[in-house]
């Protein structure tokens, strides 16, 4: 039975609204685009408690991390339900990968799929311990083993090293999944945020290089634009959580070569539209109030129109973060998320609905 079938009718058409297509056009003062979405009451609460805290702009990088990860980290991701493997593989730009890997416990004989985890964290923040409710959940609703990429954060490393990271993270599991009990013939990529960036950075590269391709991506409210200011820049300017000048933060640590910010690879939406033929079947989830929204659903569009099997949910009522934070991981619409993210990827690995 398809999960979604399961949610009642009222909570769908809340969530699942038809979303418009936005160029990037930031001419407007924010009161000419409509009044401010309401957020769904129990995500508002949240947004409420972290609204009281510093912007993390504010802060050094560390004290930004720690200010992160305070709110952040699980206080039961449930890691001994799962098999747990941290790895340093002598690869990649900077020479160390380190992957953390989890695998279900009762998996058989038989391979399990592999998810290659690409997190967020404004490409700053964020690292395996705060996301590890996260990924053990994905290992519980897909049955897949996950391959959590703990890429050289910014500044001290700037594009593109993490995205090279990644890549060669993405060979490692290709050559040698079969030692872990995955299959390397079923790997999809799952990102958040600058994850969903990366992920898409995998493809393009994976399409340059000729190398295989993953049987699915889901790409959870991505960073697809380093310049852009479109609508959603200016509504959701001010937050809730994610702010412009957060963004900008992020985006300087980052890049700081302002020249290469347009570098497909940097701005996968200014990529032709024919450099995304052969992209693999792609979800993309928007959160509503999120500068980020637009850029996100414009890009699904462009996937579209390159003939790519693209599915687009508007996360209704919601703010970016959804998928990570601990506080909203049970707010409706999250879970909501997490059920179609689990559904795509069990239809394409085959372990059913
Ligand atoms: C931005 O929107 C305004 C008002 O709709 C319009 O006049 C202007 O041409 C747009 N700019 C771009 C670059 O699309
Ligand atoms: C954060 O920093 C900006 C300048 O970078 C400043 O304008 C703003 O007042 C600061 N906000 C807080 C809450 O410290
Ligand atoms: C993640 O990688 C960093 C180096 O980039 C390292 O300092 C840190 O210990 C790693 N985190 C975990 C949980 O292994
Ligand atoms: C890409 O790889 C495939 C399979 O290895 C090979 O058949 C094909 O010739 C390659 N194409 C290019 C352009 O290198």
């Amino acid at each position: 039975m398809q999960l979604l079938f399961l949610l009642s009718l009222p909570l769908l058409s809340f969530l699942l609204s038809p979303t418009t297509a936005l160029q990037c056009n930031n001419t407007l003062p924010a009161s000419c685009l409509g009044p401010v979405p309401p957020l769904e009451p129990s995500t508002q609460a949240v947004a409420d408690n972290l609204g009281s805290q510093t912007p993390l702009n504010n802060l050094s990088y560390s004290a930004a991390r720690d200010a992160f990860d305070a709110f952040n980290i699980p206080t039961n991701p449930g890691l001994s339900s799962v098999v747990y493997t941290e790895l340093n593989v002598p690869q990649g730009p900077t020479g160390n990968l380190n992957l953390h890997i989890y695998l279900p416990k009762h998996r058989g004989r038989k391979l399990v799929p592999a998810i290659l985890y690409l997190h967020g964290g404004g490409w700053i923040l964020g690292d395996p311990v705060v996301y590890q409710q996260a990924v053990v959940s994905l290992v519980h609703d897909t049955g897949a083993g996950v391959v959590f990429v703990n890429y050289t954060r910014a500044p001290e490393a700037v594009y593109p090293v993490a995205i090279e990271e990644a890549y060669s993270a993405l060979q490692w599991l290709y050559a040698h999944a079969g030692e872990y009990g995955m299959d390397a013939k079923k790997v999809a990529f799952v990102g958040d945020s600058v994850g969903g960036h990366m992920a898409i950075g995998l493809s393009l590269l994976s399409l340059q290089r000729n190398t295989t391709l993953p049987l699915y991506q889901a790409l959870i409210y991505p960073v697809t634009n380093l310049a852009c200011e479109s609508d959603s820049y200016t509504l959701f300017h001010d937050g809730p959580f994610l702010t412009a000048a957060l963004i900008r933060w992020m985006i300087d640590a980052w890049t700081p070569d302002v020249s290469r910010r347009s570098e497909i690879l940097a701005s996968p939406l200014l990529a032709p539209i024919n450099q995304l033929e052969g992209f693999p079947p792609t979800l993309v989830i928007t959160a509503e109030l999120d500068p980020l929204r637009d850029e996100g659903e414009v890009f699904a569009q462009h996937l579209a129109a390159a003939g790519v099997d693209t599915t687009e949910l508007r996360a209704q009522g919601t703010f970016h973060g959804f998928w990570s934070v601990n506080a909203l991981r049970q707010t409706p619409v999250a879970r909501v998320a997490r059920e179609l993210v689990a559904v795509k990827l069990r239809g394409v690995f085959g372990t059913g609905y």
